[in-house]
Formats: structure tokens, sequence, C-alpha cells
């Protein structure tokens, strides 16, 4: 196979000194490691979702008629991202098997001769190599991303969170990772989500002067409305350099006690370390709460080439017959 210029840079020896392993990781230019691999946290509860999710990882449930998370592999495997860690926790079981083969299940569609569904089942085991580690123990977001450390190893990785649908038809993961090429350092997607939402997210603060690409010169994990550092807020995407893990392994417990990715880059900046956000104003499908999960599913099945038709013709009428707002029905 061809030899690479990554392929023949010496790596940074592992395990060396934390300074030492630093010093050097900085070093190469920052396209010289592509990004190759993904991680995605899956060990939430899904509390949002009971009793649903008493049986039913919350990553599992239909949005339209794939998992949410087949979304997600799908949009890291169009990113060439095929080399995937899922972060799981217990009760995440069906997830392992849902990325598994099933046979039986091929042998009996062959036999019907049911092609499509075929391809299908083929499709949501075949997009990528997925791979598993558990957490152990709940205890934040950054923790969960700790535990890539070792798949990772020394190159920079894609984090993403699975209650955000990015639509297939914008490309924010890929432009991510151009950045990140052309930076280094660490990139985070972003959104104005308007000041009074942005305490339920990481908030950012930024160099003035950006537009769609801004440097980030401090991070807030779930600010209070009133001190948060702008409207900017982190969505579930992020391009990560792997001096991460480092800092991550010395970030003490952070808002709610856990242990925070937010609080982590905020440490990177400090270090004066590159941290990007890419501003995002394309599509995104929320499946994170009960109502932001119906209008996704809404919005998804109406863009459908298979569904889509049926389904606004009966979403018109349906809408055009339903009381106004506030109105009761007589
Ligand atoms: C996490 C992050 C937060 C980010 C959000 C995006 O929060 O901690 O910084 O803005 O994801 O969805 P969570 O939604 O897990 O509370």
């Amino acid at each position: 196979c061809p030899v690479t210029a990554a392929d023949r840079r010496p790596r940074a020896p592992r395990g060396a000194g934390p300074g030492r392993v630093t010093r050097l990781a900085r070093m190469p230019t920052p396209s010289a490691r592509p990004t190759r691999k993904a991680v995605i946290p899956v060990a939430g509860m899904g509390t949002r979702f009971l009793p649903a999710t008493k049986a039913v990882p919350k990553e599992l449930l239909p949005v339209v008629d794939r998992p949410a998370l087949q979304y997600i592999v799908e949009e890291a495997a169009r990113a060439a991202l095929g080399e995937v860690l899922m972060v799981t926790g217990r009760n995440k079981a069906a997830i392992e098997d849902f990325f598994d083969r099933v046979p039986e299940l091929e042998t009996a569609l062959e036999k019907k001769g049911d092609a499509a569904r075929l391809e299908a089942v083929h499709a949501s085991t075949e997009v990528a190599q997925v791979h598993f580690v558990r957490q152990g123990e709940a205890r934040g977001l950054g923790h969960a991303v700790l535990q890539a450390a070792a798949f990772v190893g020394d190159e920079p990785f894609a984090v993403l969170l699975g209650d955000d649908i990015i639509d297939a038809r914008d490309h924010l993961l890929e432009q991510m990772l151009q950045v990140q090429a052309e930076h280094g350092g660490s990139v985070v997607a972003l959104l104005d989500v308007g000041r009074e939402n942005i305490d339920k997210y990481g908030a950012v603060a930024v160099e003035p002067g950006g537009t769609d690409v801004v440097a980030i010169t401090g991070l807030v994990e779930k600010p209070p409305v009133d001190e948060a550092p702008s409207s900017l807020a982190i969505i579930g995407r992020y391009v990560l350099a792997p001096e991460v893990f480092d800092v991550l392994r010395e970030t003490a417990p952070g808002r709610g006690g856990e242990i925070q990715l937010t609080d982590a880059l905020a440490t990177l900046v400090e270090r004066g370390e590159p941290v990007h956000g890419v501003v995002f104003s394309g599509r995104r499908y929320d499946t994170g709460d009960r109502l932001d999960y119906l209008k996704a599913v809404v919005q998804l099945a109406s863009e459908r080439d298979d569904l889509g038709p049926g389904f606004r013709a009966w979403l018109a009428e349906f809408v055009a017959d339903l009381p106004a707002a506030g109105a009761s029905e007589a």
C-alpha cells in the first residue's frame, strides 16, 4: 500500500512524560495528522424519553425508519471517518446488536427477494467499522470522551453527539475537518441559539470579526443567561486535538458535578492552543427532547423521496383542520 507523508512522520512516543508528549505533538504542521476516527458517546440514560427508554436506548428510537444513531454514523462515514467508537454504558447492548449482522434476517429477506429491505439492513451494518467501549461510571461528557484515548491515539478525532442530526445536504463536519486541517488544534460547531436559550449549552466567547469561522477565546458550560459570553452555543459536533486527553485527565468535575468537555476546551484556549468555531446555518434536527424529536420526525419524513409526497399532502390537510393555537375544541 502507498506510504503517505503521515506514515513516514516519526510519532511522539506515547506514554512518555506529559510535557514531552505535548511539545512533540504540537510540532507537526496542522494538516499532517488527518482525522480518521469518530467517537460517539451513547451512555446517557435517556430519562426524557421514559418509559420508552426503560428497554430501548434513546439512540435507537426511530426517526422515521432509522435509529437516530444511524444518521450520526452515516454522517461520520460521509466525512470519511470510517472508524467509529461508541462509548456505551449499562443497558446499551441493543446498540451493539444493531450494528451487528443478522444472518437469519438477511437469509429470510433474500429468500423473499426483498432487495430493498436487504439493502437497508446491509447499509446499517456496513456504513462504518464500529467499535465499543464502556464508560463504567456516568461522570460526564468529558469522562466519556476520555474513554476513547486508547482508540484514538495521537491524532485529531471527531466527537458526534447523538441528539443533533445534521441534514445530509449540509456538510458541517466536512467543513470542520477542513478548518482543523488548516488551523490545527480543535474545532467546535456553533449555533446562535439566542441569549434566552444559551443556559442549556456550552457557550463561547469569540474574537470579533469572524463570520462562519471564528477564533474562540473562552468557553463556559451552561452559563446563567446574564453571564453568557455570547449567544453562540456548542452543538454536538467537535473535532478535537488529541492533547485534550491529557487535559481531561486533570479536569475537575464542573457544572452538575460532571467532567465537562467544555471545561477541557477552555483549558486548551488558556494554554494558547487554537480552538475555532464553525458557525452553522444549515438544517439541524434536534432529537434531544420529546417536542424537538416530534419536529425532527415530521421534518425528515416530509423531505423523504419515498414517504414525503404522501406525508406532506396528509400533513397539509391535518394542519388546516387544527384549531388555532390557544383555541379549545368545541
Ligand atoms: C453537551 C455539552 C454542551 C453542548 C451540548 C450540545 O451538553 O456539555 O456543552 O452545548 O452537549 O448538545 P448536554 O446536552 O449533554 O447536557
